[in-house]
């Protein structure tokens, strides 16, 4: 499956970077046509971070000995032995498939070769004005994930915020799946007047107002309105650490400027909100499969049964 790894703006036209991601060094840069390459952080040489390194004439420069890549991560040049020199098939490092979409760096990493094309939100267009901020968070993947999912922990987590009213009986929720990879959910939450929390079945054919989507493996959105979005991307960095993307899209005005400075504003609730959930989610134990669900917590039943169908990233996750 394609995951996002990286915001497209990380990645320059001038200068490689290395980041980490499934707990393997990467490096990433650009060609001359502005193409995205990613191979393995290590010089096959002598094991030099080549992130340190330069990008010339849209090859990766090793900082150590000048050894250049390509972006199959193939030694094109060495140049101790000569520029006539051609360099045999071995001296080549791992690369990634990467492509770009939507303003990330989307990287294949499943099982079998490259297929289909990453997804977004199609009902978020280039007339959106957005602004991003990003975080690692000291949780594995899931959780960081489930953390967006969670309906029951509004009343509780963000009680200051954008869960007030104390709701804390959760009807539902209903999760409708699109497609295989996408499902959407609705939000049911109502103040207890010592009524039981209605089960889906008994929700049928509602839609609450705010509803929220999830395309698997990695993408989320809060769909607040046609106009104001909130979209994140969770990141695996290590088995134990997630990077969280967090963008706020909006159409408010229509003039870009304009539209661009209230997304910026927004972020700054936005972040309030997220810092609420890092406090108590970063407290969680790592290991999802000790919960005891219940009920409300159906959008998470739903995204583990996606996940634990994909055997390497449950290797990765559980390995
Ligand atoms: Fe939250």
């Amino acid at each position: 499956m394609w995951f996002a790894i990286l915001s497209s703006k990380e990645v320059r036209k001038d200068r490689p970077v290395g980041v980490v991601r499934f707990g393997r060094n990467i490096v990433l840069w650009r060609d001359e046509n502005g193409k995205v390459n990613a191979i393995e952080d290590f010089c096959v040489h002598r094991r030099a971070r080549l992130s340190a390194g330069k990008v010339i004439n849209g090859r990766l420069q090793c900082p150590f000995h000048g050894f250049e890549y390509d972006g199959d991560g193939r030694v094109k040049l060495i140049p101790a032995l000569g520029r006539s020199y051609r360099v045999p098939e071995r001296f080549s490092v791992k690369a990634y498939n990467v492509v770009e979409k939507a303003g990330m760096i989307w990287m294949w990493f499943g099982d079998g070769e490259p297929r289909g094309e990453p997804r977004f939100f199609e009902d978020i267009d280039e007339k959106f004005a957005c602004a991003e901020i990003r975080e690692t968070w000291n949780v594995p993947f899931p959780r960081a994930v489930e953390n967006q999912l969670d309906v029951m922990h509004l009343p509780f987590v963000h009680r200051t915020t954008i869960g007030r009213g104390n709701r804390t009986l959760v009807n539902g929720p209903v999760v409708k799946w699109i497609d295989g990879d996408s499902f959407v959910f609705y939000v049911f939450n109502e103040v207890d007047r010592g009524q039981i929390a209605k089960k889906p079945e008994e929700l049928e054919g509602l839609e609450s107002r705010v509803y929220l989507e999830f395309i698997f493996p990695n993408v989320w959105q809060n769909h607040i309105s046609e106009k104001v979005r909130v979209v994140a991307f969770f990141v695996p960095v290590t088995k134990e650490k997630t990077m969280i993307y967090l963008r706020f899209y909006i159409k408010a005005t229509g003039i870009r400027p304009l539209d661009r400075l209230i997304a910026k504003l927004g972020m700054q609730f936005n972040k309030v909100v997220l810092h609420q959930d890092r406090r108590v989610v970063e407290t969680q134990e790592g290991d999802i499969r000790k919960d005891s669900l219940v009920q409300g917590d159906l959008p998470i039943m739903e995204f583990r049964k996606r996940l634990y169908g994909e055997k390497k990233l449950v290797e990765f996750l559980f390995g």
